[in-house]
């Protein structure tokens, strides 16, 4: 994921409690990855150990068996580990010669290197809008931004919920386009019982650290079933060459470390235990929104039918302009929180010749504006979730600030009856 720089830092909770009324609360972190690594910390360490005795850090056993690991959980012929997941997005573009000339379609509403990456590529960022449902790419929007330089479409699986893909598909197969997925916040994600990665032409992943699987710095990885693609690509991300300093393409230096392959198979290991406790909490955070009656003011994210939504971030909308306000709330009351994204991409300054303007994506627009990510992380414990929601409902002054806890069941203070 993208750092926000403007959120805390991963593990970083205010060292103070905050007091609200005449109750302390005690903070809440955005995300704490300390707790995933006390469980795991001997494993990852012997995992390192055992990499420092072969002293074999460039690719090697380590990240060919990560790489099998991986195919075989996203059930994908190939698998082929890089840098990060930008290089996974440049490194396909490439293995697609999609370069100047050239336009891709993609989202708007996502972080900056799904359309970084095509316009490195030297090809032209066409930007459609998104379904407000899903925050990701709206097929319709993609049709109509179609032209006869269209060579691809790269769709985000935005937060950890699949893209509509078989329309978007459809489409690539009338235009003979390529379809990459983003997939850098969506290891695990299910589009009608298939993974997210083997839903395009390639599937791009990010092991950034505060991803579902996240490694220890960069790393990313493509998929795909392509097996003479997947061949190009292992190509490209050692210079093109094709062994002995024989270099027939001009490719990147994009390895995924060995060292980082030793630890995310410790955590590929755990990822469905991990997705679950996401999952979990999100149906948690719904059932506390009911019973606090915020539902008109807090739209929740919804997991579409035949989807397997694996929550790499919770985002909600916060309705009638109060969203920054809703932040600040939560922030002084030491719940972390951030915005995923600030500013929709066509509107980057980095772009601005590409010529478009406030208005273009009006949807994209208004998730800038509306949305806010919750804690989410698979640790989060039921208590803090409570505090979360409380925070909420306080700053939407729907209870008194200082009121702790959610409300008691009517039962528990009905007068005992006399018989
Ligand atoms: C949607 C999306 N695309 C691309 C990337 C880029 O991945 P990385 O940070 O590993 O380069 C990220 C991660 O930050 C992402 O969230």
């Amino acid at each position: 994921m993208a750092p926000d720089r403007s959120a805390p830092k991963p593990g970083c909770a205010p060292a103070q409690l905050p007091a609200h009324g005449d109750v302390a609360i005690a903070p809440v972190p955005f995300i704490d990855l300390t707790l995933q690594h006390q469980k795991i910390a001997g494993e990852v360490l012997d995992a390192v150990q055992r990499l420092f005795s072969a002293q074999q850090f460039i690719l090697g056993d380590e990240v060919a068996e990560f790489e099998r690991e991986t195919a075989d959980y996203c059930d994908a012929r190939e698998a082929i580990g890089c840098a990060s997941g930008t290089d996974a997005l440049l490194l396909s573009l490439a293995a697609l010669d999609i370069g100047p000339g050239d336009e891709v379609i993609t989202s708007p509403f996502t972080f900056f290197a799904t359309a970084g990456s095509i316009w490195r590529a030297g090809a032209k960022p066409v930007f459609a809008d998104i379904d407000p449902a899903t925050f990701n790419l709206d097929p319709q929007a993609a049709a109509a931004a179609i032209s006869r330089r269209t060579r691809a479409i790269m769709p985000v699986h935005i937060f950890g919920q699949c893209a509509e893909m078989e329309p978007l598909w459809r489409l690539a197969v009338r235009h003979d386009l390529a379809t990459i997925e983003d997939a850098c916040q969506a290891i695990g994600a299910d589009y009608r019982g298939r993974r997210a990665g083997v839903l395009g032409t390639t599937g791009c992943f990010s092991f950034f650290p505060t991803k579902n699987l996240g490694g220890a710095g960069d790393g990313g990885l493509i998929t795909t079933d392509d097996l003479h693609l997947a061949k190009r690509l292992k190509r490209l991300r050692v210079h093109g060459d094709l062994g002995g300093y024989h270099h027939v393409e001009v490719g990147l230096n994009s390895r995924l470390d060995a060292l980082q392959a030793a630890v995310l198979r410790v955590k590929l290991a755990r990822l469905e235990h991990w997705t679950e406790a996401r999952r979990a909490n999100a149906q948690r955070y719904a059932e506390l929104f009911e019973l606090h009656k915020l539902l008109d003011m807090i739209v929740p994210p919804q997991e579409l039918p035949e989807r397997r939504h694996v929550f790499n971030q919770y985002c909600v909308r916060i309705r009638e302009g109060r969203r920054d306000e809703v932040l600040a709330g939560l922030r002084a009351r030491g719940i972390g929180a951030a915005i995923y994204y600030p500013q929709p991409l066509h509107l980057q300054e980095c772009f601005a010749s590409l010529g478009y303007r406030a208005g273009d994506f009006p949807e994209a627009e208004a998730a800038a504006r509306e949305v806010l990510a919750l804690p989410i992380f698979p640790e989060l414990s039921q208590s803090q979730q409570e505090r979360v929601v409380q925070g909420l409902a306080e700053v939407l002054g729907r209870r008194p600030a200082g009121q702790a806890g959610i409300p008691a069941p009517k039962f528990l203070n009905a007068k005992k009856r006399v018989a």
